[in-house]
């Protein structure tokens, strides 16, 4: 990306944060002058190299593979910095106003978080409203679930990296409290976002927290009781569908913890992570009683 663009993008960005901190909620925009600075920069694209050679074991066979888009990930530039591509999405993204109704709605752009270099990505379904107040995904209570399984799996929260498929809270116009589930239009629009994300990171696995996770990745409906536990393939790299730590949150059955419990050992496995028979037998006990 040319410095000048970063330097366009830079100045639109604290112009609209000195706006907002005027309490400027809304900004009207032409179509295409929006679109114009929320796509990439000519000759962005052009930049194609082959594949990473970095020698890694095969990833996992998909094991169901519904009618969905066939999934291209663009191979990543020679020499490209992880952080500062994600930087540069981010300003973007800090930018969008593609939905102007979240974009006036919001607090935060929740971009995402964690370590570029992660072999491992959960990807959620949108901030609510602790996340839009700090601009980090899963930081509420569902966050702190999530905060758990990830510690033990043996993991910490920088290590892997944490997105949404919508990075604003979805507005709940006349509602005080609550969330809803983002539209399929929301989430096809923030898509490009995640999708680079996932270029960039490249993860050797992806987490899918639930079903809207799953909808958004692979744009096609789920039922996530149905497809939970087995492996997709998103354009090379495996994809496990799981629960949502917020289902869990609401359905405390020990039976339930367990079947995400034994996605999380799948990806352990697929990760060639160490596992203790004392993290396998994790929920395991108490599982006939619930
Ligand atoms: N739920 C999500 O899906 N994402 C968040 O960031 C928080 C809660």
């Amino acid at each position: 990306m040319s410095e000048a663009y970063q330097q366009l993008l830079r100045a639109t960005i604290e112009h609209l944060e000195r706006l907002r901190s005027r309490g400027v909620r809304f900004v009207p925009a032409s179509t295409d002058a929006a679109a114009s600075l929320s796509r990439p920069p000519a000759g962005r694209t052009a930049r194609r190299s082959a594949p990473t050679t970095e020698k890694q074991p095969a990833p996992p066979t998909p094991e169901t593979s519904p009618a969905a888009p066939v999934v291209r990930l663009r191979p990543p530039a020679p020499g490209e910095n992880k952080q500062r591509a994600l930087e540069t999405l981010q300003a973007e993204a800090t930018a969008c106003v593609r939905c102007p109704n979240l974009a006036a709605a919001r607090a935060h752009v929740v971009f995402g978080v964690g370590n570029p270099e992660a072999a491992l990505m959960f990807v959620g379904e949108a901030p609510g409203a602790d996340e839009d107040a700090q601009g980090e995904p899963f930081v509420g209570a569902a966050g702190r679930l999530l905060d758990k399984i990830i510690q033990a799996m043996g993991l910490r929260r920088e290590e892997v990296y944490i997105a949404n498929v919508l990075k604003c809270r979805p507005d709940t116009p006349g509602r005080r409290s609550g969330n809803r589930k983002p539209t399929p239009e929301e989430m096809a629009t923030c898509k490009p976002f995640l999708l680079r994300q996932v270029e960039i990171i490249r993860p050797r696995v992806v987490v899918a927290l639930g079903v809207t996770a799953m909808e958004g990745l692979f744009e096609r409906r789920c039922v996530i009781t149905r497809e939970r536990g087995r492996y997709q393939d998103f354009g090379g790299i495996p994809v496990m569908p799981t629960y949502h730590p917020a289902y869990l949150l609401h359905h405390e059955s020990v039976r339930e913890k367990r079947k995400v419990w034994e996605d999380m050992l799948r990806v352990m496995e697929t990760l060639g992570m160490e596992i203790t028979e004392k993290q396998r037998g994790y929920f395991l006990k108490a599982r006939s009683q619930s």
